[in-house]
C-alpha cells in the first residue's frame, strides 16, 4: 500500500524538494533552507485536473494529424523574434529568468508595447511592482499606443478570470514566484505554489489562446526559481544574463519546442529601455586595441550565430613562488591546461608567471573552439610580439599539441570576412574548397608550434 502522506521539504532559495530534513539544502547548500511544505488539501481536485467524461482516450496515427501552419507574430524585436524561432506563436507559454535588475520587466514591457502598436490586445500583469511603478519605467521607454492594460495582483484566480473576460492574445505574468493559489495553502513562491500557479496558468493560455511571458526568479547559481518541473512545463526558457555593470544584455534560449535552443540576442541597456544588437561581432569588438601584444580575435558559436569576439592574455612575472592563474570568461581549467600545453610542446616556463586570460565584452565562453586564440594570445603576451589586427583565429587544442577541427567552420570564416579580417588561422581538418572562396587568407595548422611560426611570419 502507498503511504497516505510523506511529509516532503523544500528549500527557499532554489526550490529543491526532499523527503529527508537536514540543516542545509543538499543542492544549493544553503544552511537552515528547508522548510516543511504544506500539505495540499486535496491535489486530485486541483485546477489543473480535468474531467473527459466517460468518453474514452484514442489513440490517433500521424496522418490523422492535422499540421495547419500557425501564424507565429512578430514581437516587434527581430532578435527576440530569432530567439523565439521566428516570432512568437499564439497559446505559448515562455518562462524569461535572470538576474534581478537585469532588464526582464523592461525587456517584457517592451515587447508589450510593440505588440499593442502592432494591434494586439495586451495584459501586463505585476506581482512586485505598483502601477505607479509600472508608469514610471513605462515613460522612460517611450509612448504607448493600442490597446494595453495593466494589473497589480497577485490572486492567480483572479488574474485567470480576467483573462477570460479580456482575452488577451499577449499577457505577462512577472512574476510567478509572487503569484498565489488559494487551492495551494502554502506561500507565495513555494514549489507548490509555482508548480500550482504554472499549471493554472498553462491551462488557461492554452486553452483561450494566449501567449503568456513569465518571468522567473533566479536562485544563486542562476537557474530559474522552484521545481525543475517549470522549465519542463512551459514550451520555451529564456535566460536574460550579462555584466550588470555593463550596457549589454545577452537573451539566450535554452529550451525552445518551437525552434532551435542555444540562440541569443544581444540588447544594450540604455537610459530609454532596450535597444537590440543586430550587429554583436561589431559591437563586441569595439574599442579594441590595435597591434598589442596578448591580444587576439576569435570567432565562437552561438547557437547557430558566429560571434566574433577579443581574447586578452597577460603574463607578468609573479612576486610569490606560486604563478597565479585568473580566467574571466573563460574556463579556468582549460587556461591551466592549455597553459601546460605550451609548457610541455613550445617548452616556455611559465611557472614563475601569474597569467590572465580575459575574453572580453563578458561572455562565459565554453566553446572548444576558443582554444587556439586563447594559445597565441598567451604566446603574443609571452613574446611581447602582437598578433595582426586582421588576423582571427579559432580551432581547439588536444593535449599533444595538435589543433583540432571545431563544428560551423564555414559561418566562423564568413563572420570573419564580413567584419574585413584578411587572414584566419584554423585547423587544418577544417580547410575545404568551400572556404577558399570566401576571399579571405587561409591558414590551415595541425599543431600548435605551426600556429605561432603563423605569427612571426606575418
Ligand atoms: P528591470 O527591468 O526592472 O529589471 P528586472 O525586472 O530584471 O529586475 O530593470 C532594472 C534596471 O534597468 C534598473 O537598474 C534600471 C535600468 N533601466 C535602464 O537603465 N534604462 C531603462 O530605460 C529602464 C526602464 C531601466
Ligand atoms: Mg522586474
Amino acid at each position: 500500500m502507498a503511504k497516505e502522506h510523506t511529509t516532503v521539504f523544500f528549500c527557499k532559495e532554489c526550490g529543491y524538494e526532499t523527503s529527508k530534513w537536514s540543516g542545509f539544502c543538499p543542492s544549493c547548500k544553503t544552511p537552515n533552507s528547508l522548510v516543511e511544505a504544506p500539505k495540499t488539501s486535496s491535489p486530485k481536485t486541483s485546477v489543473s485536473s480535468f474531467s473527459r467524461g466517460t468518453s474514452r482516450p484514442k489513440p490517433v496515427r500521424l496522418s490523422e494529424i492535422s499540421t495547419e501552419k500557425q501564424e507565429r507574430f512578430p514581437t516587434g524585436s527581430g532578435e527576440l523574434d530569432r530567439v523565439l524561432g521566428g516570432g512568437l506563436l499564439p497559446g505559448s507559454l515562455v518562462l524569461t529568468g535572470g538576474d534581478p535588475g537585469i532588464g526582464k520587466s523592461t525587456l517584457l514591457l517592451q515587447v508589450c508595447r510593440n505588440l499593442a502598436a502592432e494591434g494586439h490586445k495586451v495584459l501586463y500583469v505585476s506581482g512586485e511592482e505598483s502601477l505607479k511603478q509600472l508608469k514610471l519605467r513605462a515613460d522612460r521607454i517611450g509612448p504607448f499606443q493600442g490597446d494595453i492594460s495593466f494589473l497589480c495582483e497577485t490572486d492567480l484566480e483572479q488574474i485567470l478570470n480576467v483573462f477570460q473576460e479580456e482575452k488577451p492574445s499577449a499577457a505577462v505574468i512577472d512574476s510567478i514566484q509572487t503569484m498565489y493559489a488559494p487551492q495551494a495553502a502554502s506561500a507565495p513562491g513555494s514549489v507548490t505554489q509555482v508548480r500550482e500557479c504554472t499549471n493554472m496558468i498553462l491551462n488557461t493560455a492554452k486553452g483561450l489562446g494566449i501567449s503568456v511571458f513569465i518571468v522567473g526568479h533566479v536562485t544563486k547559481d542562476g537557474a530559474v526559481a522552484g521545481p525543475k518541473l517549470l522549465e519542463h512545463m512551459v514550451d520555451t526558457v529564456l535566460y536574460f544574463e550579462g555584466d550588470r555593470h555593463a550596457a549589454y544584455r545577452i537573451l539566450r534560449s535554452v529550451k525552445n519546442r518551437f525552434g532551435a535552443s542555444g540562440e541569443i540576442a544581444v540588447f544594450e541597456m540604455r537610459s530609454n529601455g532596450l535597444k537590440e544588437i543586430p550587429n554583436p561581432s561589431a559591437y563586441m569588438l569595439s574599442g579594441r586595441p590595435e597591434n598589442a601584444s596578448g591580444s587576439a580575435i576569435s570567432c565562437i558559436m552561438e547557437g547557430t550565430r558566429p560571434l566574433l569576439l577579443e581574447v586578452q592574455a597577460l603574463l607578468a612575472r609573479t612576486n610569490y613562488g606560486q604563478g597565479r592563474r585568473t580566467a574571466t570568461g573563460a574556463d579556468y581549467n582549460r587556461v591551466a591546461l592549455l597553459l601546460a600545453v605550451l609548457e610541455k610542446h613550445l617548452g616556455i616556463a611559465f611557472s614563475d608567471c601569474d597569467a590572465f586570460i580575459n575574453v572580453t565584452g563578458g561572455l562565459k565562453v565554453t566553446d572548444p573552439g576558443l582554444d587556439l586564440a586563447m594559445v597565441l594570445a598567451l604566446y603574443s603576451s609571452y613574446k611581447n610580439t602582437a598578433v595582426s589586427s586582421d588576423l582571427m583565429i579559432f580551432g581547439e587544442v588536444g593535449l599533444a599539441g595538435e589543433v583540432r577541427s571545431v563544428p560551423f567552420a564555414k559561418e566562423r570564416v564568413q563572420e570573419a570576412a564580413r567584419l574585413g579580417f584578411t587572414t584566419c588561422v584554423l585547423p587544418k581538418s577544417s580547410l575545404s574548397a568551400d572556404l577558399n572562396a570566401r576571399g579571405i587568407k587561409l591558414i590551415g595548422v595541425s599543431h600548435i608550434r605551426e600556429a605561432v611560426s603563423v605569427l612571426t611570419e606575418i
